[in-house]
């Protein structure tokens, strides 16, 4: 199968998880997504980031956002694993972790870059919208924990440009000015922002996020 990019429908699966099994559609219902790899069990950065997430959880659910962990990892390893990071990360993991022994959702996720470790993942993130179409893949190397703060900033900007003709800016972060869509005419752009909106350049224009 060929990489899976921005816009394709995100590959359905059935999968063994740390809270029972789960069919991926059924579980996002017609919520968002993220999915993300960890290259292994008792790994240093991964006891980190999952411990991390489970402290964002409840910033995930502000956003209408299912989390769905992956390790290549079996169920008993997972629940040993798990019991370390509640402990050593002071947190109680509240998401179901994959049990990918076979790599069957690995392989459909491309989450696994043989040139960089034949057997293990590298640290994919994909980001699917409640019509089930990836909106965003990410790629970290093993050796680079996550920063799960760009994940939700992301997520944000997501939501946001998918409800408005608008574009988030550099660094932009929620309650900042937006831009608008360059298809969107002054006229229009008068009618759909009720607060104004400042035009740098004819192709630049600012408006306060909706
Ligand atoms: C880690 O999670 O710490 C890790 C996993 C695989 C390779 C390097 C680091």
């Amino acid at each position: 199968m060929s990489a899976l990019r921005l816009g394709d429908k995100a590959p359905n699966f059935q999968a063994q998880t740390t809270e029972g099994n789960i069919d991926f559609y059924e579980y996002l219902g017609d919520s968002w997504g993220i999915l993300f790899s960890h290259p292994a069990d008792y790994t240093p950065v991964c006891t980190t980031e999952l411990g991390t997430v489970a402290k964002y959880k409840h910033e995930f659910d502000k956003r209408n956002t299912k989390v769905l962990a992956l390790s290549v990892d079996g169920l008993d390893s997972h629940k040993g694993w798990i019991t370390d990071i509640n402990e050593t990360q002071n947190t109680n993991v509240n998401f179901p972790l994959i049990a990918d022994e076979d790599k069957k959702v690995s392989n459909l996720y491309d989450m696994i870059h043989p040139n960089a470790n034949d057997t293990l993942t590298v640290r994919s993130v994909y980001v699917i919208a409640p019509d089930k179409t990836i909106k965003l893949i990410i790629t970290y190397p093993a050796s680079t924990g996550r920063n799960f703060d760009e994940l939700l900033r992301v997520i944000d900007s997501l939501q946001l440009t998918a409800y408005h003709k608008v574009a988030t800016p550099a660094n932009w972060k929620q309650g900042e000015d937006v831009v608008i869509s360059p298809s969107i005419s002054n006229e229009e752009a008068g009618q759909l922002f009720s607060k104004g909106f400042k035009e740098v350049k004819p192709y630049l224009r600012l408006t306060p996020q909706p």
